[in-house]
């Protein structure tokens, strides 16, 4: 369960670290020296007229020169008006984000609100309009944008308009990116007029309703010989034809049709994209087993087809994508062993894969020593599947290796020596395991960046650690857990110097030590103490106070004497101090 709530955690870190507070493109302009056109400048004025600006974010939308004005670029030579960067400064939230950190009331002010005056088609020579992460309150997107011919870069995306999506665009011949994701209930029931963007290089339609547009965004699409981007995000698609007669997008980069309703096999004709370097199915009902003729994706670095219906064994061309750097087929139903999927010594994975993530499938079987061989591994996620045997002593190798999760599976056998070699490793979770054998410090030795240590067995202490008493390990774990390990019966030193403690479970774990009060005053940040089930001695002084603790239990112990009362302090505290053993 703790794994869960470290994914939340997680979640929360990464999206706090895509946030962006300042925006890039509106400080730095050089318009040194050009004065602006007056009709131009009376377009702008209008168009900042109709709008609504709670943040004062057109503020400096005064004076002579609208060149020198905030998200407003002139050309350097002629002063006509080329580029307007209206985006939020602040990123859309998310609803994901919504109960997380995100500073929700930032965005909603600097939100740009109203109406879009027509005025900004005398800006003749505009060919740039971002006006993102905004609030259009379910207005549609004007059909004049059709008029603005020079432009080469639209982007409303996240800026919540409605409605059909106006075909106007279909003029907009320059078009190299346009970007109309996630807006509210947009949908297209035509989407012919997209074959008409001839320059077109970047699409995204993500979050459109095109289930009214049948199989006509495929045609459209496939017109578009420049295309290298294409993203259909929940789109609410459904089919894909079983065949095409020719393919014309064939120097696309990146296909994302994540999040669709998609229930076919993998069809053939995707696998002639041959330029493709990210290739995103993920969170869709694709079925039957991974076709052999994937491996003429040779340009692949990214490949996500994970939460779908995929069965059969694991592919063992992935040996020879030479370029993969993220594969993540978690959430299928892939079952037999993993023995192939590394691929044989003449394989070229080794050289570029970071992140394999095999999770929620039906793996059985041992873990190849051949892992070993994928030297640039970050990121390898194992759990819910029903692996056996051994961890290979060949994981010494992963020098890159960041985290290791193999929660839940069957894991039987032994956690080896080079295992201690793993000094970039910061996640560790190998709990719901049936662990055997000895832990030394050669299993810890130089586990130098460790902060979540979780290692559980459930075959009743059958994971004996034999640590040295008084050996000092190079580790300060936040997150530590060894239920049913054998750990005492002294409370070791490796022990008492983990200061930096926020979660500690050793339940079961053989201890018949007393509590070091030292240590005790040392964890003031722990949040969660699980010691139950051991045979801890001795009282609970003064100083067992752990200001943040919201669970705390110490049943099954032999304590004494009275439980001081600072220890709990908030009544949401759980307390389980129950004493059938408490004298
Ligand atoms: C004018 O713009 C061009 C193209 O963007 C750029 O290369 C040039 O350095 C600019 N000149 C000045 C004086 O800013
Ligand atoms: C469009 O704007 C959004 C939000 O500002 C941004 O994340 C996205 O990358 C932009 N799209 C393109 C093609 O630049
Ligand atoms: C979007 O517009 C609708 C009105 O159509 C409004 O109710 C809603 O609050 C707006 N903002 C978001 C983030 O949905
Ligand atoms: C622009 O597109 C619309 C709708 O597709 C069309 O009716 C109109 O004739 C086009 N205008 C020009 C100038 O091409
Ligand atoms: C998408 O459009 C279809 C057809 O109009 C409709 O049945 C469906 O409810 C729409 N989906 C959403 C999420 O609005
Ligand atoms: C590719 O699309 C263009 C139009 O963009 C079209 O003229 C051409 O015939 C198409 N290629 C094939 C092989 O059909
Ligand atoms: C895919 O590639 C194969 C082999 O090059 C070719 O025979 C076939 O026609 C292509 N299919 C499409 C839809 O382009
Ligand atoms: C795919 O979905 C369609 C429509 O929902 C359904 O009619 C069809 O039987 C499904 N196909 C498979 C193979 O499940
Ligand atoms: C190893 O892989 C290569 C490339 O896929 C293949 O040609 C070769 O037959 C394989 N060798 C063995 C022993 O499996
Ligand atoms: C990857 O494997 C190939 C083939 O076995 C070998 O030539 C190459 O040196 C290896 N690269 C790394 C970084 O281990
Ligand atoms: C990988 O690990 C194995 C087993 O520990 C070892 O014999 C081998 O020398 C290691 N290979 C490299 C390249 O470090
Ligand atoms: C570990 O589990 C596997 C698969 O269930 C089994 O074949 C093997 O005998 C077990 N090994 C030990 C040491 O219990």
């Amino acid at each position: 369960m703790a794994n869960l709530n470290l994914t939340v955690v997680f979640l929360l870190l990464s999206s706090l670290g895509i946030i962006k507070l300042t925006s890039c493109n509106e400080d730095n302009q050089t318009n040194v020296n050009v004065k602006c056109i007056h009709t131009e400048r009376e377009a702008l004025l209008s168009f900042k007229r109709g709008l609504t600006d709670p943040s004062g974010r057109l503020s400096s939308w005064i004076g002579e020169d609208c060149c020198q004005w905030r998200g407003v670029e002139c050309n350097n030579q002629s002063g006509h008006v080329t580029k307007l960067h209206l985006q939020n400064p602040y990123r859309y939230p998310y609803p994901y984000e919504f109960y997380y950190i995100y500073p929700i009331i930032e965005y909603q002010k600097s939100c740009l609100r109203g109406e879009i005056s027509s005025s900004l088609t005398h800006l003749k020579y505009l060919n740039y309009l971002d006006l993102s992460s905004n609030d259009f309150e379910g207005i549609q997107v004007p059909e004049f944008f059709g008029n603005l011919k020079n432009l080469r870069y639209l982007n409303v995306s996240l800026a919540n308009f409605s409605g059909e999506i106006p075909p106007h665009l279909g003029n907009l011949s320059s078009l190299i990116h346009l970007d109309l994701h996630y807006n509210n209930d947009m949908h297209a029931t035509n989407l012919g007029w997209l074959s008409s963007l001839s320059s077109l290089k970047y699409l995204d339609l993500g979050e459109f309703n095109l289930s009214r547009a049948g199989a006509d965004w495929l045609h459209a699409v496939n017109m578009l010989p420049s295309l290298l981007e294409l993203h259909l995000s929940g789109c609410e698609l459904e089919s894909l034809p079983p065949s095409l007669p020719f393919i014309n997008s064939t120097s696309l980069f990146v296909l994302d049709l994540s999040e669709n309703q998609f229930n076919s096999s993998i069809l053939q004709w995707l696998l002639n994209l041959t330029s493709l370097t990210k290739l995103d199915l993920s969170s869709n009902s694709f079925q039957g087993s991974i076709p052999y003729d994937f491996v003429n994706l040779r340009n692949l670095e990214h490949l996500d087809l994970s939460s779908n219906q995929i069965t059969g064994q694991l592919p063992s061309f992935c040996g020879n994508l030479c370029k993969l750097e993220t594969l993540d087929l978690s959430g299928n139903k892939f079952c037999g062993n993993i023995d192939e999927l590394f691929g044989n010594s003449t394989a070229c994975l080794n050289n570029s894969l970071e992140s394999l993530d095999l999770s929620f499938n039906e793996l059985v079987g041992n873990i190849p020593d051949s892992l070993g061989r994928l030297g640039s591994l970050r990121y390898l996620f194992l759990y819910h599947n029903s692996f056996s045997g051994s961890i290979p002593a060949s994981i010494g190798n992963l020098s890159s290796l960041q985290e290791l999760d193999l929660y839940h599976n069957k894991m039987n056998g032994t956690i080896p020596e080079s295992f201690g070699q793993l000094s970039k490793l910061v996640h560790l979770y190998l709990d719901g395991n049936f662990w055997e054998g000895v832990i030394t410090e050669a299993q810890l030795m130089n586990l130098t960046s460790l902060e979540y240590f979780m290692l559980t067995t459930d075959k009743n202490q059958s994971l004996v650690f034999n640590v040295t008493y008084n050996w000092v390990p190079p580790f300060r774990l936040k997150y530590l857990q060894l239920d049913k390990c054998l750990i005492g019966p002294k409370f070791p030193i490796w022990l008492q110097v983990q200061s930096e403690l926020i979660y500690l479970a050793l339940t079961n774990a053989g201890i018949s030590d007393a509590i070091p009060e030292e240590w005790v005053s040392k964890v003031s940040e722990l949040t969660t103490l699980d010691l139950s089930y051991n045979q801890i001695i001795g009282k609970l002084s003064h100083r067992f106070i752990f200001p943040n603790v919201s669970f705390i239990d110490l049943s099954y112990n032999r304590f004494n004497g009275p439980i001081p009362l600072s220890t709990f302090p908030s009544e949401q505290s759980a307390f389980r101090g129950a004493p059938p053993s408490w004298d």
